[in-house]
């Protein structure tokens, strides 16, 4: 049993992290323990957590067990969880609560919770005081080892808790089952060092940690072999990759080396604004199969809170970086996060926040009201703000960004724009979906045969969150 601790977790050790491959580590003798068995998967969080829940689809599935979108016919249910805000935390606990009722019809179905929660000691403690039906918990380190936690829950009465602080190493080759066909999740770091101090990824996902290119490069060819035209390079801070490893090596040479593989459109999340460097813009710029789409958080125009945060920029030099963007690549979008209501805001904090937001006209925003987390520095900040006021301001930001928002996609109406489509759109079944270069939303007129190729779409409607089309 290995139960988290948050004090470890914030260790940053300077131990080497090797690199393992799946195949000289994986149990070879449970490949049929999943045979007529089935299983339900319940993904919340950000793309690291749905490329983790491919991986963990794919182990399972090598063990043949089989998938299914319905929970109640599920044989084990696992519940791969986000920690960043406390109402992802809620919605857990709310899916814990009707599992338990699920499980006392039918008492010998598994229930697996791992993820982002599984990793911070209250929810632990919890779920072995509280939820002891609760099968198996592990966490963000070791997904790996599912199928011996698997193997052992199965035997044994008793919950098995295997929850890692501390990182260990990188394991290559593990097997995805990708949702997508043509758009894939490549993760090219693990981990954060930033500690921003509302932030709960650095202790849930432990140190940063790069993959070595040879191995991220090997497999976007593989994807593009296999047919995916898009891959995204997925890290909390994909600016800063390389920065752990001992070589000259850095984000700019790796996107540059990706776009050489040739394939046919490559997206990145997240970028630090303090880890821009110009070569990267100038890399972007060079490579037409880099999209011109950059998710740069700002979360507050304020510099009283921006250093509270510890986000180690300053409004003026985030203008100044965007600028420089927009200048650089005109034809581009730039969305961002921000966050209202953190500790100590006051009114004139957050008119700099939409002082920024007026000045950049982002293309879209995520935005969030403070959400204390347990064991960061911020949840220790006193936090006088009602939380009235704290809706308030959201409310007024969201309508400056949906305003600006709007005003972004005006521009494309009546022009053609290169649409990857996925599918069929998910609110008219009549109709294709699909993203641009800039990564807007498209509904489109035209016909099935172009589902999983780059078309050109003639953009016909424009609102704010996505655009209406036909294939020209
Ligand atoms: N690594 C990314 C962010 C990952 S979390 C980056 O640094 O940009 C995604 C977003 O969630 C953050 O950008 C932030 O806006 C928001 N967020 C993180 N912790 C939060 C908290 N405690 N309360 C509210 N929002 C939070
Ligand atoms: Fe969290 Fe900051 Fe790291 Fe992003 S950079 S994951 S906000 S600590
Ligand atoms: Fe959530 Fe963990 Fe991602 S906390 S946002 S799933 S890294």
């Amino acid at each position: 049993m290995h139960i988290p601790n948050l004090d470890k977790a914030k260790i940053r050790s300077k131990q080497e992290v090797l690199t393992k491959t799946y195949e000289n580590i994986k149990e070879s003798n449970l490949e049929k323990i999943g045979l007529n068995k089935k299983y339900y998967i319940k993904t919340y969080g950000c793309q690291m957590n749905e490329h983790d829940s491919e991986n963990i689809k794919a182990i399972l599935e090598e063990m043949s067990f089989s998938e299914v979108d319905n929970m109640e016919m599920a044989d084990l249910i696992i519940l791969n969880t986000c920690a960043i805000r406390e109402n992802a935390h809620n919605k857990v606990f709310g899916m814990l609560g009707r599992i338990k009722h699920l499980k006392e019809e039918k008492p010998n179905i598994l229930v697996a919770f791992c993820g982002c929660m599984a990793q911070e000691e209250d929810v632990v403690n919890e779920l072995m005081q509280k939820y002891k039906w609760v099968d198996m918990i592990f966490g963000t380190h070791n997904l790996h080892e599912i199928p011996i936690i698997l193997s052992h829950a199965l035997k044994s009465n008793k919950q098995e808790v295997e929850v890692y602080s501390i990182e260990g190493d990188i394991v290559e080759n593990i097997p995805a089952k990708r949702d997508s066909k043509y758009k894939a999740w490549v993760n090219i770091m693990y981990g954060c060092d930033k500690f921003c101090t509302y932030c709960i990824v650095p202790y849930t996902r432990g140190k940063q940690r790069s993959r070595k290119k040879e191995y991220i490069i090997d497999e976007v060819k593989t994807l593009k072999k296999q047919g995916y035209l898009e891959v995204t390079l997925l890290g909390q801070n994909v600016n800063a990759y390389g920065k752990d490893l001992d070589t000259d090596y850095k984000m700019e040479n790796l996107l540059e080396d990706v776009a050489k593989t040739g394939i046919e459109r490559i997206r990145f999340v997240t970028s630090h604004p303090w880890d821009f460097t110009d070569n990267m813009i100038d890399t972007i710029k060079k490579y037409p199969n880099i999209m011109p789409y950059i998710h740069l958080p700002l979360q507050s125009g304020s510099n009283r809170i921006l250093k509270l945060m510890g986000r180690r920029y300053t409004k003026e030099s985030y203008l100044n970086l965007y600028n420089k963007l927009r200048k650089a690549l005109p034809y581009s979008s730039i969305t961002t996060d921000i966050i209202v209501g953190f500790p100590g805001e006051t009114d004139d904090d957050f008119k700099e926040t939409l002082d920024v937001v007026n000045k950049c006209k982002f293309d879209s925003a995520f935005t969030f009201i403070f959400s204390p987390r347990k064991g960061t520095p911020a949840s220790k900040m006193v936090d006088n703000i009602s939380l009235d006021e704290k809706n308030k301001r959201l409310q007024t930001l969201n309508k400056l960004v949906n305003k600006y928002a709007k005003e972004r996609n005006d521009v494309y109406l009546n022009k053609t724009v290169p649409v990857l489509i996925e599918g069929y759109s998910d609110k008219d079944k009549s109709k294709l979906m699909g993203y641009t270069d800039t990564m807007k939303l498209v509904n489109v007129s035209g016909d099935s045969k172009y589902i999983g190729s780059i078309v050109s779409v003639l953009i016909t409607d424009v609102k704010t969150w996505s655009m209406d089309g036909v294939i020209k």
